[in-house]
């Protein structure tokens, strides 16, 4: 098999890179380790930057989520059992808060390029990586049913997540890594909406976010031990939980409904340097990943195969290779400036094992200080909508 562009990873980063790449002209092979269903089915988040949404409408792939996707003006901020809204788009110019779940713009994704003739091959097996230093590298994989094939191309896209084996290939790259002590729970509801916008909760039982999905189904999260697994939250336990945290001076009521998913997901900060080796370039969470707090990981994504594409097609329409040995630098400046404000968020809403008083006092003063002062509020309106994908 040939191909101008080989993706390794059917996730946002890899599917929005094929999407882009064919609307240039450009070939490419999805390779998926998972099934179709998989990927279509798999909770994640769900926040959307408003350059991303704009992305998405521009290149054909917007009609769905135009529909059914929620748009809210800002985001609660809730500490000292108090609301405090945070007007996202009359901070912003007019940014909103888009909620569009993951495997939805997956879904998007996926049934364009198959529309449009575009192969993604899902399921297969043991992606190896050869010849990155020369004009055609190529990768060896097993397909569904078994049979060894080769994949030869001009360029390899590491879009394989966190987990993934490309970035492995880079030599001589730097990761900074930082675990923090606990996880989320995330649930899904059948429950008509608590609120009228994403709550994020500042408890000192821990963290709470109460995000949304339709009008009748919820996502919600709680901050829990790292190491806990699902078994150690029955359905009771987590309702009573969340009531707790969110609860509010003047009476919030938050209905409860049937929880038909629940998961556990680690929280961590990290960055790989470089993200390009030869003619491999990683891209997303196999390149970086974000604490949730700051809702950043698909758009960071989404952003770095903005990059690619661009300097892929001034290769290919123009002989320039200029863009391709710049693109490590054109993406860390943006995943930086997302990295600290996750963390930021991170740290201004959750407790850590670790905490005393003076810490507690610490976070209680930056909340109010968010809320209460508008440039304050308005540096974090406007790292939450996005920065402009050329930041
Ligand atoms: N071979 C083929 N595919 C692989 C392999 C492999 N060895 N390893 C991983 N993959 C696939 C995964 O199955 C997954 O579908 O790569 C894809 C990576 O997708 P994501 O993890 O979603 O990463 P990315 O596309 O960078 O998107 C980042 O997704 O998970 C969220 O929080 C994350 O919002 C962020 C966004
Ligand atoms: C979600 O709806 O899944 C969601 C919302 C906001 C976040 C993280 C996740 O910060």
């Amino acid at each position: 098999m040939r191909t101008q562009v080989a993706i390794i990873g059917a996730g946002p980063a890899g599917l929005l890179l094929s999407h882009l790449l064919a609307l240039e002209g450009i070939e490419s092979v999805v390779l998926e380790r998972k099934s179709r269903q998989a990927i279509e089915e798999t909770i994640k988040a769900g926040v959307l930057e408003q350059w991303v949404v704009d992305l998405l409408q521009d290149t054909g792939v917007g009609d769905r989520l135009m529909r059914e996707a929620t748009f809210h003006d800002g985001i609660e901020l809730r500490f000292g059992r108090r609301r405090h809204h945070i007007d996202m788009a009359g901070l912003t110019g007019g940014k909103k808060v888009t909620i569009y779940a993951q495997h939805e713009v997956l879904k998007d994704l996926i049934a364009a390029r198959l529309a449009q003739g575009g192969t993604i091959l899902f399921n297969v097996r043991d992606v190896r990586l050869d010849n990155l230093q020369g004009p055609s590298p190529s990768i060896a994989f097993r397909l569904e049913d078994g049979r060894e094939e080769i994949l030869q191309s001009d360029f390899i896209a590491g879009c394989d997540g966190y987990h993934g084996p490309s970035r492995s290939y880079i030599p001589n790259r730097k990761e900074y890594l930082r675990h923090y002590p606990f996880g989320w729970l995330g649930i899904l509801v059948e429950a008509p909406r608590a609120a009228d916008e994403l709550v994020y909760t500042n408890h000192e039982r821990g963290f709470a976010l109460l995000s949304t999905r339709t009008t009748d189904i919820q996502r919600y999260y709680l901050q829990v031990d790292p190491h806990d697994d699902l078994e150690a939250w029955p359905d009771d336990r987590i309702w009573d939980e969340l009531e707790r945290r969110v609860e509010t001076e003047d009476g919030f009521f938050l209905p409860r409904g049937r929880i038909f998913q629940k998961n556990i997901v680690s929280v961590r900060s990290f960055v790989c340097e470089t993200m390009q080796y030869g003619r491999l370039f990683i891209a997303g969470d196999a390149a970086h990943t974000v604490p949730p707090t700051g809702a950043k990981g698909l758009n960071l994504a989404a952003a770095d195969v903005v990059h690619l594409a661009r300097g892929l097609a001034r290769y290919y329409l123009r002989g320039d290779d200029q863009w391709l040995d710049h693109y490590t630098d054109s993406c860390l400046r943006r995943v930086w400036r997302a990295e600290h404000f996750s963390w930021f968020m991170t740290s201004m809403l959750h407790q850590l094992p670790e905490h005393t008083d003076i810490d507690r006092k610490f976070q209680q003063a930056q909340l109010e200080y968010v809320v209460a002062s508008e440039p304050a509020a308005q540096s974090l309106a406007e790292n939450y909508v996005g920065l402009p994908v050329d930041w």
